[in-house]
Protein backbone atom coordinates (compact mmCIF):
# COMPACT_ATOMS: atom_id res chain seq x y z
CA UNK A 1 0.00 0.00 0.00
CA UNK A 2 1.31 3.01 -0.82
CA UNK A 3 -0.27 6.82 0.34
CA UNK A 4 -0.83 9.82 -1.13
CA UNK A 5 1.01 13.03 0.56
CA UNK A 6 -1.42 16.57 1.18
CA UNK A 7 0.55 19.74 1.79
CA UNK A 8 -2.19 22.08 2.81
CA UNK A 9 -1.63 26.58 3.31
CA UNK A 10 1.96 25.38 5.02
CA UNK A 11 3.62 28.38 6.49
CA UNK A 12 6.43 28.15 9.08
CA UNK A 13 8.44 30.96 11.24
CA UNK A 14 11.51 29.33 12.83
CA UNK A 15 11.12 32.13 15.14
CA UNK A 16 9.03 35.27 16.04
CA UNK A 17 11.80 37.57 15.00
CA UNK A 18 11.83 36.41 11.49
CA UNK A 19 10.66 39.46 9.07
CA UNK A 20 9.12 36.66 6.02
CA UNK A 21 8.50 33.11 7.12
CA UNK A 22 10.45 30.38 6.16
CA UNK A 23 7.83 28.43 4.16
CA UNK A 24 5.04 30.82 2.48
CA UNK A 25 1.52 29.36 1.72
CA UNK A 26 2.86 25.79 0.46
CA UNK A 27 0.04 23.71 -1.26
CA UNK A 28 1.08 20.39 -2.88
CA UNK A 29 -0.18 17.00 -3.89
CA UNK A 30 1.38 14.13 -4.20
CA UNK A 31 -0.54 11.37 -5.57
CA UNK A 32 0.36 7.70 -4.40
CA UNK A 33 3.24 6.50 -6.21
CA UNK A 34 4.10 9.22 -7.49
CA UNK A 35 8.30 10.12 -7.74
CA UNK A 36 8.49 14.10 -6.93
CA UNK A 37 11.60 16.13 -6.54
CA UNK A 38 11.96 19.42 -5.30
CA UNK A 39 14.79 21.41 -6.40
CA UNK A 40 15.64 25.03 -4.90
CA UNK A 41 18.60 27.24 -4.34
CA UNK A 42 20.61 26.46 -0.99
CA UNK A 43 18.13 27.96 2.41
CA UNK A 44 14.62 28.29 0.34
CA UNK A 45 13.11 25.47 3.33
CA UNK A 46 13.61 22.38 0.73
CA UNK A 47 14.64 20.20 4.20
CA UNK A 48 12.51 22.09 6.27
CA UNK A 49 9.44 21.10 4.59
CA UNK A 50 10.70 17.68 4.23
CA UNK A 51 10.90 17.14 7.62
CA UNK A 52 7.44 18.20 7.96
CA UNK A 53 6.72 15.56 5.88
CA UNK A 54 8.76 12.95 7.67
CA UNK A 55 6.65 14.15 11.27
CA UNK A 56 9.92 15.41 12.58
CA UNK A 57 8.89 19.12 12.95
CA UNK A 58 5.33 20.93 12.87
CA UNK A 59 4.92 23.88 10.78
CA UNK A 60 3.77 27.06 12.28
CA UNK A 61 0.40 26.79 9.88
CA UNK A 62 -1.01 24.36 8.10
CA UNK A 63 -0.56 20.70 8.01
CA UNK A 64 0.85 17.81 6.00
CA UNK A 65 -1.58 14.82 5.59
CA UNK A 66 -0.93 11.38 4.55
CA UNK A 67 -3.33 8.83 3.24
CA UNK A 68 -5.68 11.10 5.22
CA UNK A 69 -3.84 11.12 8.60
CA UNK A 70 -2.58 14.24 9.64
CA UNK A 71 1.25 13.65 10.15
CA UNK A 72 2.42 14.09 13.88
CA UNK A 73 5.08 12.64 14.53
CA UNK A 74 7.62 10.04 12.61
CA UNK A 75 6.20 6.70 11.59
CA UNK A 76 7.87 3.70 10.27
CA UNK A 77 6.05 3.99 7.15
CA UNK A 78 7.44 6.81 6.04
CA UNK A 79 11.13 6.66 5.73
CA UNK A 80 13.48 9.41 5.90
CA UNK A 81 17.17 9.03 4.60
CA UNK A 82 19.76 11.92 4.68
CA UNK A 83 22.88 13.03 2.98
CA UNK A 84 24.89 10.86 5.15
CA UNK A 85 23.92 7.36 5.72
CA UNK A 86 23.96 7.74 9.79
CA UNK A 87 24.87 3.94 10.36
CA UNK A 88 26.30 2.67 13.31
CA UNK A 89 29.83 2.40 13.13
CA UNK A 90 30.59 -0.61 15.28
CA UNK A 91 27.38 -3.19 13.50
CA UNK A 92 27.77 -5.62 10.52
CA UNK A 93 26.04 -3.90 7.10
CA UNK A 94 23.54 -6.48 8.10
CA UNK A 95 22.86 -5.75 10.91
CA UNK A 96 22.58 -1.99 10.05
CA UNK A 97 20.13 -3.36 7.46
CA UNK A 98 17.92 -5.18 9.72
CA UNK A 99 17.67 -2.09 12.03
CA UNK A 100 14.21 -0.81 11.74
CA UNK A 101 12.66 -3.99 11.44
CA UNK A 102 14.66 -4.79 15.08
CA UNK A 103 13.18 -1.83 16.27
CA UNK A 104 9.41 -3.09 14.88
CA UNK A 105 10.53 -6.04 16.24
CA UNK A 106 9.31 -8.46 13.35
CA UNK A 107 13.13 -9.06 12.26
CA UNK A 108 12.40 -12.53 12.82
CA UNK A 109 9.64 -13.09 10.86
CA UNK A 110 11.26 -10.95 7.91
CA UNK A 111 15.16 -12.19 8.24
CA UNK A 112 14.87 -12.93 4.26
CA UNK A 113 13.94 -9.49 3.14
CA UNK A 114 17.10 -7.73 4.43
CA UNK A 115 19.53 -10.66 2.93
CA UNK A 116 17.22 -10.42 -0.50
CA UNK A 117 17.62 -6.01 0.23
CA UNK A 118 21.32 -6.73 0.29
CA UNK A 119 21.73 -8.71 -2.59
CA UNK A 120 19.75 -6.02 -4.13
CA UNK A 121 21.55 -3.03 -3.42
CA UNK A 122 24.71 -5.04 -4.72
CA UNK A 123 26.00 -5.70 -0.99
CA UNK A 124 25.94 -9.96 -1.15
CA UNK A 125 29.12 -10.19 -0.75
CA UNK A 126 29.71 -7.51 2.14
CA UNK A 127 27.05 -8.66 4.33
CA UNK A 128 29.08 -9.63 7.68
CA UNK A 129 31.57 -6.47 7.01
CA UNK A 130 31.92 -3.88 9.35
CA UNK A 131 29.83 -0.65 7.89
CA UNK A 132 33.33 1.43 8.49
CA UNK A 133 35.25 -0.99 5.64
CA UNK A 134 32.63 0.26 3.05
CA UNK A 135 33.14 3.07 0.50
CA UNK A 136 30.55 5.92 0.94
CA UNK A 137 28.73 4.57 -2.12
CA UNK A 138 28.16 1.07 -0.32
CA UNK A 139 27.11 2.68 3.07
CA UNK A 140 24.79 4.88 1.27
CA UNK A 141 23.09 1.55 -0.48
CA UNK A 142 23.33 -0.04 3.09
CA UNK A 143 21.01 3.15 4.57
CA UNK A 144 18.99 2.58 1.31
CA UNK A 145 18.43 -1.57 2.38
CA UNK A 146 17.85 -0.19 5.77
CA UNK A 147 15.07 2.33 4.49
CA UNK A 148 13.43 -0.45 1.75
CA UNK A 149 13.34 -3.20 4.81
CA UNK A 150 10.24 -2.21 6.79
CA UNK A 151 8.28 -2.04 3.73
CA UNK A 152 7.24 2.29 4.07
CA UNK A 153 4.80 3.53 1.92
CA UNK A 154 6.84 6.82 1.54
CA UNK A 155 10.52 7.71 1.18
CA UNK A 156 11.82 10.86 1.75
CA UNK A 157 15.34 11.36 0.15
CA UNK A 158 17.54 14.66 1.61
CA UNK A 159 20.18 15.19 -1.07
CA UNK A 160 21.15 11.14 -0.68
CA UNK A 161 23.85 11.13 -3.36
CA UNK A 162 25.70 14.16 -3.48
CA UNK A 163 28.52 12.91 -1.48
CA UNK A 164 28.84 10.46 -3.97
CA UNK A 165 31.82 10.02 -6.94
CA UNK A 166 29.46 10.98 -10.39
CA UNK A 167 29.12 7.21 -11.41
CA UNK A 168 27.93 5.85 -8.61
CA UNK A 169 25.97 8.66 -7.70
CA UNK A 170 23.94 8.14 -11.43
CA UNK A 171 23.65 4.07 -10.83
CA UNK A 172 21.85 4.72 -7.44
CA UNK A 173 19.53 7.64 -8.68
CA UNK A 174 18.41 4.91 -11.40
CA UNK A 175 17.94 2.19 -8.84
CA UNK A 176 16.33 4.25 -6.02
CA UNK A 177 13.72 5.48 -8.80
CA UNK A 178 13.26 1.89 -10.32
CA UNK A 179 12.61 0.50 -6.75
CA UNK A 180 10.02 3.43 -5.88
CA UNK A 181 8.70 2.38 -8.89
CA UNK A 182 8.38 -1.21 -8.87
CA UNK A 183 7.61 -1.39 -5.24
CA UNK A 184 4.82 2.11 -5.72
CA UNK A 185 6.51 3.74 -2.81
CA UNK A 186 5.63 7.57 -3.00
CA UNK A 187 8.69 9.58 -2.80
CA UNK A 188 9.95 12.68 -2.39
CA UNK A 189 13.32 13.87 -3.17
CA UNK A 190 14.99 16.94 -2.46
CA UNK A 191 18.17 18.19 -4.62
CA UNK A 192 19.93 20.50 -5.58
CA UNK A 193 20.69 18.73 -9.15
CA UNK A 194 18.50 19.26 -12.11
CA UNK A 195 19.67 15.97 -13.95
CA UNK A 196 19.00 13.90 -10.57
CA UNK A 197 15.42 15.77 -10.21
CA UNK A 198 15.20 14.53 -14.61
CA UNK A 199 16.83 11.62 -13.58
CA UNK A 200 14.05 10.29 -10.76
CA UNK A 201 11.11 11.80 -10.93
CA UNK A 202 7.58 12.08 -12.19
CA UNK A 203 7.20 15.93 -11.26
CA UNK A 204 9.85 18.64 -10.34
CA UNK A 205 8.47 21.23 -8.14
CA UNK A 206 10.78 24.24 -7.95
CA UNK A 207 10.98 26.34 -4.68
CA UNK A 208 11.77 29.84 -4.54
CA UNK A 209 13.35 31.50 -1.26
CA UNK A 210 12.76 34.61 1.29
CA UNK A 211 10.09 33.62 1.74
CA UNK A 212 10.33 29.88 0.86
CA UNK A 213 7.44 29.24 -2.18
CA UNK A 214 6.39 26.68 -4.48
CA UNK A 215 6.79 28.78 -8.08
CA UNK A 216 6.63 26.21 -10.82
CA UNK A 217 6.56 22.66 -11.55
CA UNK A 218 7.63 19.97 -14.48
CA UNK A 219 5.87 16.89 -15.71
CA UNK A 220 9.09 14.07 -16.60
CA UNK A 221 6.85 12.13 -18.84
CA UNK A 222 9.92 9.32 -19.47
CA UNK A 223 9.62 5.17 -18.53
CA UNK A 224 12.03 4.11 -16.35
CA UNK A 225 14.58 3.04 -16.25
CA UNK A 226 15.43 6.64 -18.10
CA UNK A 227 18.09 6.86 -20.66
CA UNK A 228 19.73 10.13 -20.16
CA UNK A 229 21.25 10.22 -23.50
CA UNK A 230 18.18 10.77 -25.71
CA UNK A 231 17.41 13.67 -26.89
CA UNK A 232 13.98 13.97 -24.94
CA UNK A 233 15.51 13.61 -21.64
CA UNK A 234 18.19 16.55 -22.60
CA UNK A 235 15.55 18.87 -23.93
CA UNK A 236 13.63 18.23 -20.46
CA UNK A 237 16.77 19.15 -18.16
CA UNK A 238 17.77 22.51 -20.25
CA UNK A 239 13.68 23.48 -19.95
CA UNK A 240 13.90 23.36 -16.51
CA UNK A 241 17.45 24.65 -16.01
CA UNK A 242 15.52 27.80 -17.96
CA UNK A 243 12.72 27.71 -16.17
CA UNK A 244 14.60 27.82 -12.81
CA UNK A 245 17.37 30.92 -14.09
CA UNK A 246 14.31 32.65 -15.35
CA UNK A 247 12.72 32.42 -11.72
CA UNK A 248 15.95 32.84 -9.92
CA UNK A 249 16.70 36.25 -12.26
CA UNK A 250 13.62 37.71 -11.29
CA UNK A 251 14.03 36.88 -7.33
CA UNK A 252 17.45 38.46 -7.08
CA UNK A 253 16.12 41.57 -9.26
CA UNK A 254 12.95 41.60 -7.24
CA UNK A 255 15.92 41.38 -3.71
CA UNK A 256 17.63 44.16 -5.99
CA UNK A 257 15.10 46.47 -6.45
CA UNK A 258 13.72 46.29 -2.53
CA UNK A 259 17.43 47.12 -1.41
CA UNK A 260 16.90 50.19 -4.09
CA UNK A 261 14.24 51.21 -1.92
CA UNK A 262 15.57 50.81 1.08
CA UNK A 263 18.53 53.06 -0.25
CA UNK A 264 16.19 55.95 -1.63
CA UNK A 265 14.55 55.62 1.75
CA UNK A 266 17.62 56.17 3.52
CA UNK A 267 18.95 58.91 1.50
CA UNK A 268 15.33 60.62 2.21
CA UNK A 269 15.71 60.60 5.62
CA UNK A 270 18.65 61.80 6.04
CA UNK A 271 17.82 64.74 3.36
CA UNK A 272 15.39 65.83 5.63
CA UNK A 273 17.11 66.00 8.89
N1 LIG B 1 16.42 24.72 13.20
C1 LIG B 1 16.42 25.90 12.61
N2 LIG B 1 16.27 27.05 13.33
C2 LIG B 1 16.23 28.26 12.72
N3 LIG B 1 16.33 28.44 11.39
C3 LIG B 1 16.48 27.34 10.62
C4 LIG B 1 16.53 26.02 11.19
N4 LIG B 1 16.69 25.13 10.18
C5 LIG B 1 16.74 25.86 9.05
N5 LIG B 1 16.61 27.18 9.31
C6 LIG B 1 16.58 28.27 8.31
O1 LIG B 1 15.47 28.06 7.45
C7 LIG B 1 15.79 28.32 6.10
C8 LIG B 1 15.51 27.08 5.27
O2 LIG B 1 16.39 26.04 5.67
P1 LIG B 1 16.41 24.59 5.00
O3 LIG B 1 17.42 23.77 5.70
O4 LIG B 1 15.03 24.07 4.92
O5 LIG B 1 16.90 24.96 3.52
P2 LIG B 1 17.26 24.01 2.29
O6 LIG B 1 16.44 24.49 1.13
O7 LIG B 1 17.16 22.60 2.67
O8 LIG B 1 18.79 24.42 2.01
P3 LIG B 1 20.03 23.50 1.53
O9 LIG B 1 19.81 23.32 0.06
O10 LIG B 1 21.23 24.36 1.80
O11 LIG B 1 20.02 22.23 2.30
C9 LIG B 1 17.27 28.76 6.09
O12 LIG B 1 17.28 30.16 6.06
C10 LIG B 1 17.80 28.23 7.40
O13 LIG B 1 18.81 29.07 7.89
MG1 LIG C 1 18.59 21.07 2.95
Amino acid sequence: MSSNIWISDITHYYNKKQTSPTLDDINLTIPQGQLTALIGRSGCGKSTLLQMIAGLLIPTEGAVRISGHTVTKPSAKWNMMFQKPSLYPWMTVRENAALGLVFAGTYKQKKERVEELLDMVGLADHKDKNVQQLSGGQQQRVALARSLATEPDVLLLDEPFSALDAFTRSALQTEVAQICHDYGITMVLVTHDIEEAVAMADNVVIMNHNPGRIVGSMEVPLAYPRDRGTEEFGELKDYLFAEFEKIDQAKQAELAALEAQKDIQQTQQALAS
